[in-house]
């Protein structure tokens, strides 16, 4: 799968896609990241990538010319209805579709080929998203300053669910989310820290037993902390 990002701080992706799956995944070929300046992409003599508002109020906008001439770069068109089979361009904003799973997963499991668009909060000319975005994603209902934190999430989250991504040790079936539930309690040695006791269960080698006891937990942890997941309200699981 090909990442590309394209943004105004590009410096701001130095290091964050060098650790850990990520990392591997980038090793392995299983992942290609690469991080666009959008000023590379202006067109004008002061690279100007925002501009004032028509109509007035505060703070800029993010220009089209150089968003539409970075698609068309990357991607060899400009209209999403002329875009390669499985090519996807994201705008994160907030008042994009809430990221959930499920969509994380149609990403990972649909796309050779995704490019972010990071926004900026003062937002971005519509027409960007007229012709250009298949996909607005909003990582949840409170507001960055820029698109950059949520571009990562994105990243990190849709990385780990390609094909080797995570290894042959540990497996996303059993993620948080991926079976409507959150993840039950983990206990590694010692068997008693300060006090606090690994549970009996978990000790005694009863396969059957343990997996029950999981289900038990992961039901009682979703029903206190996100009941939305349980009664359908969360309108994703
Ligand atoms: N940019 C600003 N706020 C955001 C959010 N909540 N999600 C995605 N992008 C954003």
């Amino acid at each position: 799968m090909k990442i590309d990002v394209l943004t105004i701080f590009p410096d701001f992706f130095d290091r964050v896609f060098d650790f850990g799956i990520i990392r591997r995944a980038k090793l392995a070929g299983i992942v290609d990241i690469s991080v666009h300046d959008l000023r590379g992409f202006a067109t004008d003599k002061h690279r100007m990538v925002d501009d004032r508002p028509f109509g007035g109020g505060d703070g800029m906008v993010l220009k089209p010319e150089p968003i539409f001439a970075a698609i068309e770069n990357l991607i060899g068109a400009s209209d999403r209805d002329r875009y390669p089979p499985k090519t996807r361009v994201a705008l994160l904003s907030p008042q994009g579709r809430p990221l959930k799973q499920r969509i994380v997963r149609e990403f990972a499991d649909d796309s050779d080929h995704i490019v972010l668009i990071c926004g900026r909060y003062e937002g971005v000319d519509e027409r960007v998203n007229e012709a250009l975005v298949t996909d607005e994603i909003s990582i949840g209902d409170y507001v960055l300053s820029g698109g950059e934190p949520a571009a990562v999430v994105l990243v990190d989250s849709i990385v780990r669910l390609l094909p080797d991504a995570l290894g042959s040790e540990t497996s996303a079936v059993y993620d948080s989310f991926s079976n409507g539930l959150l993840d039950c309690p983990h206990y590694t040695r010692p068997a008693e820290f300060r006090g606090m006791k690994v549970p009996d269960v978990l000790l005694n080698g009863n396969h059957a037993e343990i997996e029950k006891w999981r289900h038990e937990k992961a039901l009682e942890k979703t029903r206190t902390i996100r009941g939305d997941l349980l009664t359908g309200e969360n309108g994703e699981m």
